[in-house]
C-alpha cells in the first residue's frame, strides 16, 4: 500500500443479508479512486458485540470489543451506511459506536474522519438516521463530513442482478468519496464548537 493511500473501513449498520445499505457500500468499493483503499472491505460482527455495559469495561472488556477497536484504529477514515429504524439509527450500530467511544478520552473514533450515508425504501432515504449517526460521531469527537447522502426509494435503484442502476446515485457516491478523501487527506481542521462539545461529552462520560 502506497503512503499516499488512505485506508477506509466500511461499516454497514444493517445485519440483513441482502441489506441495501451494504449494497451501497459494495458500490463505493467499486467506485473508489486509487487513493482510497478499503481494508478488509467491511466491518462485520456488529451483531456479535455484547450490549454495552460499563460493568464490562477495563479488564473485563470482551475480545469482540477489542477487535472492533483495533479495526477502527487501523483505518484512516470510516464510511458508515445506516438504515433508519423508527427515525433513528439501528440499535446495533449505536451499540458499536458506544463501545468504540470508550475508554473515555482514548476513543479510537476521536479525530477519525468519517462520512455517513443511508438508504431506505421510503421517501426520505434514512436522512434522520444519518443525522443521528453524525450527532453521535461528533459527540465522540470524530471528524464528521458535514454532508448527507440519502438514497430514497432504494429498492427501485437496484436491478434484479443486485447492481445499482441509477446514475444519479452513482454520481452522489463518487462525490461522497471525493469529499471523504478531501476531509481525510486535507489539513487538520481548526478548533470548532463541535470539538468543544465533544470534549464536554467526554468529560461527562468520564465523570459518570
Ligand atoms: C424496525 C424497523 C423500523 C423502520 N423504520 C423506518 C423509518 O423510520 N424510516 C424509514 O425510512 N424506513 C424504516 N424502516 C424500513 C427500512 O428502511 C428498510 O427495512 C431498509 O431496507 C433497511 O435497511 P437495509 O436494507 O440496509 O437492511 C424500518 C424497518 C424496520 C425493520
Amino acid at each position: 500500500m502506497s503512503p499516499d493511500q488512505l485506508k477506509v473501513l466500511a461499516i454497514p449498520g444493517s445485519l440483513r443479508g441482502d441489506s441495501f445499505n451494504a449494497r451501497l457500500l459494495h458500490r463505493l468499493v467499486e467506485l473508489a479512486p486509487p487513493e482510497l483503499v478499503f481494508i478488509d472491505h467491511f466491518l462485520d460482527g456488529l451483531g456479535d458485540l455484547p450490549h454495552f455495559s460499563q460493568e464490562l469495561e477495563g479488564e473485563r472488556t470482551p475480545a469482540s470489543v477489542e477487535a472492533l477497536r483495533r479495526r477502527i484504529a487501523a483505518a484512516d477514515a470510516l464510511l458508515i451506511a445506516t438504515p433508519e429504524y423508527n427515525s433513528a439509527m439501528p440499535g446495533v450500530l449505536k451499540n458499536g459506536l458506544d463501545w468504540a467511544s470508550r475508554p473515555s478520552g482514548e476513543s479510537v473514533l476521536a479525530a477519525k474522519p468519517a462520512a455517513v450515508l443511508g438508504a431506505s425504501p421510503g421517501r426520505f432515504g434514512a436522512v434522520r438516521a444519518q443525522a443521528d449517526v453524525r450527532t453521535v460521531l461528533t459527540a465522540i469527537g470524530a471528524e464528521v463530513l458535514d454532508e448527507e447522502l440519502p438514497v430514497a426509494a432504494v429498492h427501485e435503484k437496484f436491478g434484479d442482478d443486485g447492481t445499482l442502476q441509477d446514475e444519479e446515485t452513482d454520481r452522489a457516491l463518487r462525490s461522497l468519496l471525493g469529499s471523504l478523501l478531501e476531509l481525510a487527506g486535507g489539513p487538520p481542521v481548526s478548533e470548532s464548537d463541535s470539538a468543544d462539545y465533544s470534549r464536554e461529552c467526554q468529560r461527562l462520560a468520564a465523570a459518570s
